[in-house]
């Protein structure tokens, strides 16, 4: 969301974190402001903040949390990452982030510095994180050169991120290189981050964007308007394999069928290479009410089940190339990926 006088995503401000509550937008623009880790958690859990890269940051600034209300223990700021990487399952970013949290702690000996290290901490991995999504934009650019319209699902933007985002970092460094780019964003069922927070950030930001709902995705591309599908990630493992929200797969299933190309865009905290694959990435399963009952309207009979897993995963050979702050990984397989992250 490269306009100024947006808020941003997370900041910590006079010892709180503030975050744009992502619940309530595109109604309303509000920020909420958390001065505990049980409210950071909270946050996190209920998607106030969301998206794998801005999950981590506001993870890392919850742990300073544990100083308040009164002075706290090293155990105090230990327990506070525990709980934290309880709040959501999938994004490793969230599990990076509170790791480097906990070497803070296990390195400092002098407690009397240790909120201002870990103060500083969470300040460098927020601004670590800006520097990464500036530098995907500019790698993931030279893909988009010759493209008009562009594909996306979920958000992977500035909301979901410090600013920029992954997926929407090259479409913004297009755009501001005067490139004349389009933005067709799937609402992403259940809780619609595509139509409410990509469409919301990308018309702030001056982009045009047509919001489809999911299923009319398949038409959109066998159409042959769009150039290319790109997308976030949540964690991907060690031969390239990809989770995202859901809905993920079968885009990029639809994708290589209509010879599209599919690209992933992510930090390199977004790899998770202790997992050999796919397989092994842990999937969210959220609440019933999510599908059954959308703002509190009951659309399911109550005796019926109801699915609701957040995250997909898109095997490796469906992507055409990962975009990473280091540069491409095209054709991503274990090789690939270990080589490019070494
Ligand atoms: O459930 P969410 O909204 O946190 O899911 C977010 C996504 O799936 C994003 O695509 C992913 O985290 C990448 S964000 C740069």
């Amino acid at each position: 969301m490269p306009k100024s006088q947006t808020p941003e995503t997370l900041a910590f401000t006079d010892g709180k974190l503030v975050l744009i509550d992502q619940t309530r937008l595109p109604q309303e623009l509000v920020t909420l402001t958390c001065s505990t880790v049980e409210e950071t958690h909270d946050a996190i859990q209920r998607l106030v903040v969301r998206g794998a890269p801005a999950i981590g940051i506001a993870a890392a600034y919850g742990v300073c949390l544990a100083a308040a209300p009164s002075p706290p223990t090293r155990q105090d700021f230990l327990n506070a990452a525990e709980h934290l990487a309880t709040s959501r399952p999938t994004a490793v970013n969230l599990f990076w982030a509170l790791d480097r949290m906990k070497g803070v702690i296990e390195a400092t000996t002098d407690d009397s510095a240790l909120y201002q290290k870990l103060i500083q901490e969470a300040i460098t991995i927020h601004d670590e994180d800006r520097e990464m999504c500036k530098n995907i934009g500019r790698h993931g650019a030279t893909l988009l050169k010759d493209t008009k319209c562009v594909l996306t699902h979920c958000n992977a933007g500035g909301l979901a991120t410090s600013m920029w985002g992954t997926a929407l970092a090259p479409i913004y460094h297009c755009h501001q290189q005067g490139q004349a780019i389009e933005v067709f964003a799937d609402e992403t069922r259940p809780l619609l981050q595509g139509g409410r927070l990509t469409a919301w950030e990308l018309s702030q930001a001056g982009i045009p964007v047509t919001v489809l709902t999911d299923s009319m995705a398949g038409s959109l591309l066998r159409s042959g308007k769009i150039d290319a599908v790109i997308v976030g990630a949540d964690r991907i493992a060690a031969n390239g394999d990809a989770a995202n929200k859901i809905g993920t797969y079968p885009l990029a299933v639809l994708a290589r069928y209509h010879s599209v190309p599919f690209y992933v865009a992510a930090p390199s905290s977004t790899f998770d290479l202790a997992l050999a694959d796919g397989d092994g990435i842990p999937i969210e399963e959220r609440k019933r009410d999510e599908v059954a009952a959308p703002q509190g309207i009951c659309i399911v009979p109550a005796a019926a089940k109801v699915m609701n897993p957040a995250f997909d995963v898109t095997p490796a050979d469906l992507i055409d190339c990962i975009i990473t702050e280091r540069g491409l990984i095209p054709k991503p397989d274990r090789i690939a990926v270990t080589t490019h992250l070494s």
